[in-house]
């Protein structure tokens, strides 16, 4: 299988206060825990990390910042210039970083993640986003955010224009002959001449084409454009179904796709959230597990001013113990919202229960809890997991150091990386 672990609120804060958050109040801002990430995860194996990204401070719940700073929830550096920093520390490892595309001119991104393939050694991706807040659209200039279907099919064309850009030089440009004196083949090197209904676009790039020939791309939309939008351009998918049944079906739908799509029914790794719940025996997995949960049900505040940042609606405004309106037309993340609110459950009962980074549970000890993992990617038919745990060192060394040795025991994990560059790895078995 494959793995992969999502930073969820990319190069933010993790547990400054908590009992394991070691240095983190003085290393505000400072790389060390994403690198430390990077190493143990190659260590470990995974395919990827992926850095999470939003440029709004949220001040939708009860129309204040507090929500988002009082516990530093929504606290987020850029991720962009960790990227060659955790990649300067590893060798194998894929580090994937987030672009909103409705917000991210084409030319400037084609021409950042072109030099990041080159300085990561063909190692990096982009994690498409279309973003979902108004507020972040206010940052950008917008009254309010553009609608969720339009955002998809700019999205759509903003990736063609880097394509295009990406290939602006054909991989034998560079000649690089000492006795010529020739760096480069001008005739090899072509102008895109893009003109589309969102974006205009010259070309070519000033670089050569990069390892990879483009980053991998990466994508979470569950909704029938975002699932559209998915099978067309990702390698890698995203998803937070939850359930057996819902996996598998989700994972057979993107397979439909890709192939709709002349594309094989493989050509995109999907990867599922979990957020294993580790101890020495399961016992003591279990006692964690329950103190998770019962932290998880006094926290209903938390959930409620998430659900207000990801749907850019106040849910202070609704009755907690009444059954909600039908949000699911919001112009956020409409297929989290709609698979939230099915069955006409109170805000109460969602809050305290909803699982955002879990498709399925797995908690027990690393042997207890890979024979499961184990087991669902045979009942789902692939392709892998996403870890979505706050990062932590102790997170990463339970996973990185405990269950991944247990996964590769069983021959469930690669014990090394066969090809030079992320994609290559990525989309072997
Ligand atoms: C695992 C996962 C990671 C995501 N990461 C980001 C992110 O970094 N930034 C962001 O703005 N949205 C992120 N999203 C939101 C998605 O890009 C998308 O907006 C959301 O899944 C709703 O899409 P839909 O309306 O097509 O269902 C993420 C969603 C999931 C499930």
């Amino acid at each position: 299988m494959h793995l992969g672990w999502f930073a969820t609120t990319g190069f933010g804060v993790y547990g400054w206060n908590q009992p394991w958050s070691g240095n983190q109040p003085q290393d505000l801002g400072r790389p060390g825990l994403f690198v430390d990430m990077a190493t143990t995860l190659e260590r470990a194996g995974f395919d990827y990390v992926m850095l999470e990204d939003s440029s709004v401070l949220p001040d939708v719940f009860r129309g204040t910042f507090e929500s988002s700073v009082a516990r530093g929830v929504q606290v987020r550096f850029d991720p962009l210039p960790l990227v060659p920093l955790m990649a300067a520390a590893t060798r194998h490892i894929g580090i994937i970083a987030t672009v909103a595309t409705t917000f991210y001119p084409p030319f400037l991104a084609a021409r950042l993640f072109q030099t990041l393939d080159h300085v990561t050694g063909g190692r990096v991706g982009i994690n498409l986003v279309t973003a979902s807040a108004d507020g972040a659209a206010q940052n950008y200039g917008l009254d309010k955010h553009v609608q969720h279907d339009l955002r998809y099919e700019m999205a759509d064309e903003w990736v063609e224009v880097c394509r295009k850009l990406w290939a602006s030089w054909e991989p034998d440009a560079l000649v690089l002959d000492p006795r010529s004196g020739v760096f480069a083949d001008h005739t090899k090197i072509h102008t895109v001449d893009h003109v589309g209904t969102h974006y205009r676009s010259r070309g070519p790039l000033n670089l050569p084409a990069g390892p990879q020939g483009g980053p991998v791309l990466c994508q979470a939309g569950a909704s029938p454009a975002g699932r559209a939008f998915g099978a067309k351009h990702a390698d890698t998918i995203i998803a937070a179904q939850t359930g057996v049944a819902a996996m598998r079906d989700y994972k057979l739908d993107i397979a439909k796709r890709l192939v709709d799509n002349g594309r094989g029914a493989d050509d995109a790794k999907v990867m599922f959230l979990v957020n294993p719940i580790l101890g020495d025996t399961d016992d003591e997995a279990l006692a964690r597990r329950d103190r998770l949960r019962e932290a998880q049900r006094s926290n209903v505040d938390g959930v409620l001013a998430a659900l207000s940042y990801f749907t850019s609606t106040d849910f202070s405004q609704f009755d907690v113990d009444a059954p909600l309106p039908d949000l699911s037309g919001n112009n956020g993340h409409q297929g989290t919202v709609a698979d939230m609110f099915r069955n006409g459950k109170t805000l109460r009962e969602i809050a305290t229960n909803h699982r955002t980074t879990e498709s399925v549970e797995l908690c027990g000890s690393p042997d207890t809890v890979a024979e499961r993992m184990g087991e669902i990617m045979e009942e789902v038919g692939g392709d892998g997991f996403l870890i979505a745990a706050p990062v932590t060192r102790k997170n990463l060394t339970e996973i990185g150091d405990g269950l991944a040795p247990a996964l590769r025991r069983r021959g469930l994990l690669r014990d090394r990386y066969p090809h030079g560059t992320f994609r290559e790895n990525l989309l072997s078995a």
